[in-house]
């Protein structure tokens, strides 16, 4: 099986990037799955949840000029499970290259990861920039959480666009859609923009939803899944990122 590439993106903060990236890396990895984790955002949330499973690299070295390092680095290794590629301060240098550059150096440390790994999960930035682009340049598909709140609604719309033109350049890069997350059906204004997303994008969005629940973020806080959680209000979160979780890695098909 060749590696699946998958990275979280919308251009707005508080999304559930970091949440979905962790669950799924957990859950791929209590599947069998050998997952690595590359988190392009400097706030480094995903690096702090996953960091017992840090392997020592970090992630400005995946736009390194050549992947040897990648390659000797991940040979002689016991790669199952979950293996993260810590955020690093050195990722603002990456700004100052040419986004083509950039992309085509993460490229190649992706494509060398392959050799390693069943399935790739890129977290990425809350906004616009050369690590965003290059992570999206490189995957083959990417996922955007989003909260059901106008702003967040309007970062959909833009990450619609950016996803639209980067396919130009990228046209293995699949949209498995918008994941709506933090619902609360108790909140008009949510029903409301959950009717909205639904009637505007249609088949862009999932067809299940994440509600707010204390006990992801609980969780992510404790480093931990939120099945690991031994609360019974954590069940139903459970039951819910399990959808999610098998719904993206279904369509990414790294399961049956
Ligand atoms: N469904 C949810 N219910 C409750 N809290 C959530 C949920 N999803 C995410 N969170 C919390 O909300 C905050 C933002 O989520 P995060 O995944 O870090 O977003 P992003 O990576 O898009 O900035 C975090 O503190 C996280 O623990
Ligand atoms: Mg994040």
């Amino acid at each position: 099986m060749k590696m699946k590439t998958l990275a979280n993106a919308i251009q707005k903060g508080g999304q559930g990037k970091t949440m979905t990236t962790c669950h799924l890396a957990f859950d791929g990895a209590r599947r069998g799955l050998r997952v690595v984790v590359i988190d392009l955002d400097p706030q480094g949330n995903a690096s702090y949840t996953l960091e017992a499973h840090a392997c020592g690299l970090f992630a400005s070295q995946m736009f390194d000029d050549s992947p040897d390092l990648v390659l000797s680095f991940f040979a002689d290794r016991d790669n199952s499970g979950i293996t993260l590629i810590h955020n690093d301060d050195r990722l603002a240098n990456i700004e100052k290259l040419d986004l083509e550059d950039a992309a085509t150096l993460l490229r190649t440390h992706v494509e060398a990861l392959s050799q390693y790994f069943d399935v790739c999960l890129i977290d990425t930035p809350p906004f616009l920039s050369n690590v965003m682009a290059s992570a999206l340049l490189s995957a083959d598909f990417v996922m955007s959480p989003v909260e059901l709140e106008p702003y967040s609604l309007q970062g959909m719309e833009k990450m619609v666009a950016v996803i639209q033109n980067l396919r130009e350049a990228n046209p293995t890069l699949q949209f498995i859609g918008m994941l709506p997350n933090r619902y609360n059906v108790k909140i008009p204004r949510h029903v409301e923009n959950m009717a909205i997303l639904r009637d505007a994008y249609a088949d862009l969005v999932m067809p299940f939803d994440i509600r707010q629940r204390d006990s992801i973020a609980e969780a992510l806080g404790n480093q931990i899944p939120v099945w690991e959680i031994k609360k019974t209000a954590a069940r139903d979160a459970t039951k819910e990122i399990c959808v999610m979780t098998q719904y993206v890695f279904e369509k990414m098909e790294v399961i049956q």
